[in-house]
């Protein structure tokens, strides 16, 4: 079991290295990584490659480590309880009705091994890593309204994302691999683009990138474009049918993009920009 890229998702050496080390290790991947650096992807593409079904599970600030095992749905059984249906008095006689199986939950029973992608871990609050250690590391839980141990019938491929909003715990950290997606250099970049756009003129390519980079560049900036950026804004240059010249100034200077908010998004962003371009002018 060896990842080695797709076709739709352009993984560099290292990242493939550290997926296949992960899979070796038999731990969860870590991946960290700018807004837009593709790691969500990654899981969904390596489970394709691997032919793995993938389980999703979204974290949000108010997710409990615990809806990732089961929850207990006591409301229902009250309910049930008070119908006096046949139907319902036969639910209500086996607990297990009423037990929400979360995806770890799935992700251990099912009967062939699945990818786990456990998205932006750092929204949740600080206590929700250290609560899945054991699971994660051990492969069980135990349901205690059941009194049953889950095991996990074949170990998943665990993916954990995280943009670094939290520090991660190290008793966590010491159970994952870890890799950063670092920021594609321009070669990996046309790889991306070619990926999305395969028939892309290559000169519209070339100046479209040197202004994404001379953008992402800008000392100063707040938030910085990211390769989905770059897609959204060739996809619109493509469609509005916006001409090379309108991209490059006769002498190569840095001018506003059209589109820009594609790739700047916020006020103080453009403004900087806009300065820029102002003096630059100014300096001719
Ligand atoms: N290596 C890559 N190959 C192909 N497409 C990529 C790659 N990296 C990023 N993309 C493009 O960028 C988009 C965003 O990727 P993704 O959603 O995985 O980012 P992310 O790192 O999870 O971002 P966030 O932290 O905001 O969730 C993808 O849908 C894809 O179009
Ligand atoms: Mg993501």
């Amino acid at each position: 079991m060896k990842f080695q890229g797709s076709e739709n998702y352009v993984a560099t050496q290292d990242l493939m290295l550290a997926v296949n080390a992960a899979i070796t290790l038999k731990r969860p991947l870590l991946v960290k990584g700018e807004p837009g650096t593709g790691k969500t992807m990654l899981a969904e593409e390596v489970a394709q490659a691997l032919d793995m079904p993938l389980l999703q599970w979204h974290i949000k600030s108010t997710t409990k480590a615990q809806q990732g095992l089961y929850e207990y749905d006591a409301v229902s059984r009250l309910r049930d309880s008070q119908l006096n249906t046949s139907d319902s008095a036969e639910r209500v006689k086996d607990i297990r009705n009423y037990i929400v199986q979360g995806v770890l939950w799935q992700a251990f029973t099912a009967d062939r091994p699945v990818a786990l992608l456990i998205d932006e871990i750092d929204k949740a609050d600080i206590e929700f890593p250290n609560d899945l250690l054991r699971e994660l590391d051990r492969m069980e839980f135990y349901c205690y309204e059941t009194r049953e141990l889950i095991k996990a019938r074949h170990r998943p491929l665990v993916f954990i994302t995280s943009n670094n909003e939290k520090e991660l715990p190290d008793a966590f950290l010491r159970r994952c691999f870890f890799h950063y997606i670092k920021f594609p250099d321009a070669d990996t970049m046309k790889q991306i683009v070619d990926v999305h756009f395969p028939g892309l003129k290559s000169e519209l390519l070339t100046v479209a990138m040197k202004t994404f980079y001379d953008v992402r560049n800008l000392p100063g900036l707040k938030k910085k474009p990211s390769t989905s950026e770059l897609i959204d804004w060739l996809k619109l240059l493509m469609a509005e049918d916006i001409p090379l010249e309108a991209l490059q100034n006769a002498d190569n200077k840095v001018s506003i993009p059209p589109l820009v908010g594609a790739l700047l998004k916020n006020e103080q962003d453009t403004t900087l920009f806009e300065k820029l371009v102002f003096m630059n002018q100014r300096n001719r």
